[in-house]
């Protein structure tokens, strides 16, 4: 997959970059040695900051990166309670299944996408941001929403995704 390719240049740039600092670190503690006892000791503490600098930034990271994609903690509910609801991204248009709602409903949107990443983004019929999330190739993220006014709810796209872009909009009908 691209992503695996994308990851490895990642790798192999981030690897190339550490041995050039490297590099110059092993330079500059030739020069600082001239300097005497003082400069020594501020030396030998700054290495060993920056080392446990190291260890706490590859830790952290680990950690982090390596749960990556974060799996959908959200509870589970009963059945009846939420209506699970079907969002497709492509370039460059969203398929909603279903698309009418009604007041005091929750949507459970589970979006995902065909090709790239799209940024899935609902607004209220007065245009204002109510919920979002991204669609992305390969993963289902959930997102649940409980409509609370009827009216023309728009869906548009927030992540650049191609020359179409801007056009990438949808409506959801939610009724009394
Ligand atoms: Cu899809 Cu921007």
């Amino acid at each position: 997959m691209i992503q695996d390719v994308v990851w490895s240049v990642s790798i192999i740039l981030m690897g190339a970059l550490a041995v050039v600092f490297m590099w110059v670190a092993t330079g500059a503690s030739v020069a600082i040695a001239n300097y005497g006892p003082v400069i020594d000791t501020a030396y030998r503490a700054r290495v060993w900051l920056f080392g446990l600098a190291l260890v706490v930034l590859i830790g952290a990271n680990y950690k982090t990166l390596g749960e990556l994609p974060y799996i959908n903690t959200l509870p589970k509910l009963p059945a009846a309670a939420v209506q699970p609801t079907q969002v497709v991204a492509e370039q460059w248009l969203w398929t909603i299944t279903p698309s009418t709602f009604k007041v005091g409903q929750t949507a459970e949107f589970q979006v995902t996408s065909k090709d790239v990443n799209h940024g899935f983004a609902l607004y209220d019929p007065e245009f204002r941001i109510v919920a979002e999330v991204q669609a992305m190739p390969g993963y289902t993220n959930v997102l649940r929403y409980t409509f609370k006014e009827p009216g023309t709810y728009q869906v548009l796209c927030l992540e650049y995704c191609g020359v179409a872009h801007h056009a990438m909009q949808t409506e959801i009908k939610v009724t009394e």
